[in-house]
């Protein structure tokens, strides 16, 4: 019985959400360990749905939550957040949520300036969700942002606030832009301090805590890999690093403790925003797939592109996150397709090869070879064993798990929380 890390494989969307729903019953906690509300995990129960952007999808099971110290937090959303799903029925409380005390903070105008950086950029934009994450990942690594536990004194508060609008002040005003409000920005950060406060922990203390210690912990990452910052399809990433790897360094805990990693892989592959995608399907296939797979953004409503399985994607994702298990999602939205494709290599050039290039201009110009499958054309949502799927779909699987080489232990086969074929205990 180990911990497990759950990452998106892809460009995010995988259905993170609902995997971490199905599985945190069998842990002790759930912990968020990058990114921000730029994410969006979906839990629908019955007509009911949960859509957290910063809260781990554990709450909704009541699980014992923490936002790790690499997370970027904007308290104001936060606090919106709780309130949402408290309207909802779901327990929060500074019993069952913990924050690390130096996580950073996102504040307003990291959102402001996201958005016009991205106005500015017109054409290279780089399609963010408008959020404030870059501009406040960036104030986290210049050393000039501020951390939750900064909320504790409010003079150094004042101080640290100062500097911080000071900086980005000196700028807007080089390029004519309308200045950020320290008077505003320190109000409303004093107007929610004793609101956020009381669920930051010392989180090296906390879990290495005796109570804690022998926690059985599911982490729970946001975004996918190939958004990457280091890894991913640069400069079209977020701004944190989201391999399984970051849990540890978020928690401060052994890189062990991360456990086994699970990859959440869509059937095809979707990605919001800009940037290379080799297998897009900019014909009407494509449009199929986002009306049945409903690809619309759950942060920002955008539509999301639309591509057949790119194996040799997945098997970059699996080499830089260690994947050891695949849960493969939405196998449902292919139902109706009388014929399938998942490419498993790239024609660059002369050469066929099967990895992904570095560089976008190579990657822009690889061609997918594909390998054509029939289509099962059979409803599969409600199937409860792999046996029953209809014949074309378990071939569909084997030929992706025989590509990637790493065993697929659950198949999502509709958006409800129970539509999910467990094929091997792993938890
Ligand atoms: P996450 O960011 O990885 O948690 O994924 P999102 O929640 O942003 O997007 C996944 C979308 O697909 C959500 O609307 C889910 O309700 C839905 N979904 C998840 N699994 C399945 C599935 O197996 N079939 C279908 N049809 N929808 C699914
Ligand atoms: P979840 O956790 C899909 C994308 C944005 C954009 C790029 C940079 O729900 O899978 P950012 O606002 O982070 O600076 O935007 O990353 N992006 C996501 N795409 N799912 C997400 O999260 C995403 N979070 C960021 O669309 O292309
Ligand atoms: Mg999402």
């Amino acid at each position: 019985m180990k911990n497990l890390t759950i990452v998106g494989a892809q460009w995010g969307d995988e259905g993170k959400g609902k995997i971490v729903d199905h599985l945190c019953d069998k842990f002790d906690a759930v912990l968020r360990f990058q990114g921000g509300h730029n994410a969006g995990h979906t839990i629908v129960i019955g007509k009911e749905k949960f859509i957290l952007s910063i809260l781990p999808s554990g709450l909704i099971r009541n699980k014992l939550c923490i936002i790790g110290s690499s997370v970027v937090i904007d308290p104001i959303h936060l606090l919106n957040e709780i309130n949402l799903l408290k309207k909802k029925k779901i327990n929060i409380s500074t019993n069952n949520l913990k924050i690390a005390n130096n996580a950073s903070i996102l504040l307003p105008f990291h959102s402001l300036i996201d958005k016009a950086r991205e106005k500015e950029l017109s054409k290279k934009k780089i399609g963010t969700t408008g959020r404030g994450i870059g501009p406040c990942y960036e104030d986290k690594i210049a050393r000039r942002g501020l951390k939750i536990y900064d909320l504790e004194d409010t003079n150094t508060l004042k101080t640290r606030l100062n500097n911080l609008i000071n900086f980005h002040n000196i700028f807007l005003k080089s390029v004519s832009q309308k200045k950020i409000s320290f008077k505003k920005t320190f109000k409303l950060l004093l107007s929610i301090r004793k609101k956020i406060l009381p669920f930051s922990v010392n989180i090296n203390e906390f879990v290495n805590s005796k109570l804690f210690f022998k926690k059985k912990l599911l982490f729970e990452g946001a975004q996918g890999l190939m958004l990457d910052i280091d890894h991913g399809t640069f400069p079209f990433v977020t701004s944190s690093n989201t391999i399984p790897a970051t849990a540890a360094s978020s928690l401060g805990l052994k890189p062990s403790k991360i456990g086994h990693i699970l990859g959440i892989m869509k059937a095809y592959t979707t990605r919001v925003g800009e940037g290379p995608f080799p297998t897009e399907l900019k014909s009407n296939i494509g449009l199929e797939l986002a009306k049945n797979g409903h690809e619309f953004g759950s942060v920002t409503g955008r539509p999301r592109r639309c591509g057949w399985f790119d194996a040799v994607q997945c098997k970059k994702a699996i080499n830089i996150a260690g994947i050891d298990f695949i849960a493969l999602t939405k196998i449902d939205v292919l139902d109706n397709f009388e014929e399938i494709k998942i490419c498993y290599k790239y024609k660059m050039g002369k050469k066929n090869i099967d990895f992904m290039p570095s560089s976008n201009k190579d990657l822009n110009n690889v061609k997918p070879l594909y390998k054509t499958l029939k289509g099962w054309c059979e409803k599969t949502t409600g199937i409860k064993n792999k046996i029953n799927l209809p014949k074309k779909a378990q071939e569909f699987i084997k030929v992706i798990e025989a590509l990637l080489n790493v065993p697929i232990v659950y198949l999502s086969n509709g958006p409800e929380r129970n539509d999910i074929i467990n094929l091997k205990r792993i938890t």
